[in-house]
């Protein structure tokens, strides 16, 4: 299955996340001979040809991927790629893909077909429909982009249209998170080691905080972004995936299935997100943007408490933050641990403990993962020190052999293997925990570009404090 050759036909093929990332991707796939033998089909609205498509993925491709793009480099990745128009109609892009199948069809092995929908959840419904009249469903795979739906409702009608067209096995709903490096890690970490299996839980986890600052703004995206906002750009997806990893049960095996299982299981043993436990923010300027209403209600910042009522994790608040243009960008996982039963080591002055100890994935694509506790610091008397034991990915293993989020999930879609995909159930529970927050969400306060948003984060998780700045 590793080697069947395939056509990519890349819905938005001239939008963001194709220029940003999943042309490079590709280009990167192709050069570690992960894509042999495929075609990518591009297509959008735009009205333009092959070569002009040609010319944006080469600049895409230098600006946002690795390394120059020479001609001797780009033109193995070029003969690949061709454009058609989504205006020109379900049979200009069947004839497309048949195209691109005869080239392929002189290795004689069957030709798969990766759908990669890289559009607005409200156009993936207009895509399936064109899928379904080019005849374009048999031996197809469709990866999706988040968010999937805006709330159950529509998360419910999307995923009823999808299995109308294309059965579950072939939809592959696409949340990057999953493809980092580091959240791999949380299960290696969680299910290869004795060292960490019994102090996973409540009765030595004090809280867990899921904190992804950007200094990023919307760049381009403002128009998407505003009827969007932080909590479904990324808390409903990327945060509450990763959430999940950290808090599900042992699954029976690491495939596809038993991990969705124990996830939705975490999902179904959230409490609903109660508006008095989030913390939207708006940053100062925001409203001034071309795309965004006069008095636009959009929140650029969210953190909120999660919290989990199971055995493993009742009493153990989960605190998520994101927002844009915060001070500055990070993407950590940290654990802090109880403090010890009796304090013999007195707080003040550089003597005694100064907070909890830690476990930390980072989720950077140099990906680190810490662990920090106190030590005796060197020299007269006993004081203490914060020691820090440090596990970087990049200074162990080749660069050449790590691969980008989506890369490694593109990767796994091909090869029809779900394990780090997401589920219509797992979305569908998400949304309707978070039926209480949509229905009445809190307003937006404002806060400073470059702060780390608005001054209520602070009540928000007291008696504890956000781990970051470092
Ligand atoms: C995307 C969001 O899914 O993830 C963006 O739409 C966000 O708003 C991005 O910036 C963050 O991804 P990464 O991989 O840069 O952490």
């Amino acid at each position: 299955d590793m080697e069947q050759p395939h056509v990519i036909v890349l819905f938005g093929a001239t939008g963001d996340l194709a220029k940003r990332k999943l042309l490079p991707g590709l280009l990167r796939l192709f050069e570690a001979g992960l894509l042999k033998d495929s075609c990518i089909v591009g297509t959008s609205l735009e009205e333009i040809d092959t070569d002009t498509f040609v010319k944006i993925a080469r600049d895409a491709c230098e600006e946002f991927g690795k390394g120059d793009v020479t001609d001797a480099r780009w033109a193995p990745f070029a003969e690949m790629l061709s454009y058609v128009s989504q205006g020109a109609g379900p049979h200009a892009l069947a004839e497309a893909v048949h195209v691109s199948e005869a080239v392929l069809a002189r290795h004689g092995e069957e030709i798969g077909r990766l759908h990669y929908l890289s559009v607005p959840p409200k156009a993936a419904l207009d895509v399936i429909r064109q899928l379904d009249e080019a005849g374009l469903v048999e031996r197809s795979r469709i990866i999706m982009e988040k968010p999937f739906g805006t709330d159950l409702d529509s998360a419910k009608r999307l995923n009823a249209r999808v299995h109308e067209v294309f059965d579950e096995s072939q939809v592959f709903r696409i949340d990057h998170f999953l493809g980092k490096e580091a959240a791999q890690n949380i299960l290696a970490f969680r299910f290869a080691n004795g060292l960490f299996e019994p102090i996973w839980n409540r009765n030595f986890i004090d809280h867990v905080q899921i904190d992804v600052p950007e200094t990023l703004g919307l760049e381009g995206r403002t128009a998407f972004y505003e009827g969007t906002g932080a909590y479904r750009d990324m808390v409903v997806t990327h945060l509450m995936q990763v959430l999940a990893f950290m808090a599900m049960e042992p699954p029976t095996s690491l495939a596809p299935d038993p991990i969705s299982d124990e996830k939705l299981k975490v999902f179904r043993s959230m409490r609903p997100i109660e508006p008095h436990n989030v913390v939207r923010g708006q940053y100062n300027g925001y409203r001034g943007k071309a795309a965004v209403a006069e008095d636009s209600d959009t929140e650029t910042f969210v953190a909120l408490k999660v919290e989990i009522d199971n055995w493993r994790w009742a009493g153990v608040p989960f605190f998520l933050r994101t927002g844009k243009k915060l001070a500055e960008g990070a993407r950590i996982i940290s654990i802090a641990f109880k403090e010890p039963p009796l304090t013999m080591f007195p707080a003040g002055s550089n003597v005694g403990r100064q907070g909890p100890d830690h476990l930390t994935f980072d989720l950077a694509d140099q990906s680190r993962m810490s662990l920090s506790f106190y030590g005796k610091k060197p020299g007269p008397g006993m004081k203490l020190e914060k020691l820090s034991m440090q596990f970087a990915t990049h200074e162990t293993s080749s660069s050449a052999s790590v691969l980008e989020a989506y890369e490694r999930l593109i990767h796994d879609a091909m090869r029809g293997d779900h394990t780090l995909f997401t589920t219509a159930a797992g979305i569908e529970t998400l949304w309707e925990k978070s039926i209480p927050l949509l229905n009445d969400p809190p307003p937006v306060r404002g806060y400073a570009p470059g702060s780390w948003g608005p001054n209520a984060i602070h009540q928000l998780i007291a008696p504890h404090a956000w781990r970051l700045p470092f």
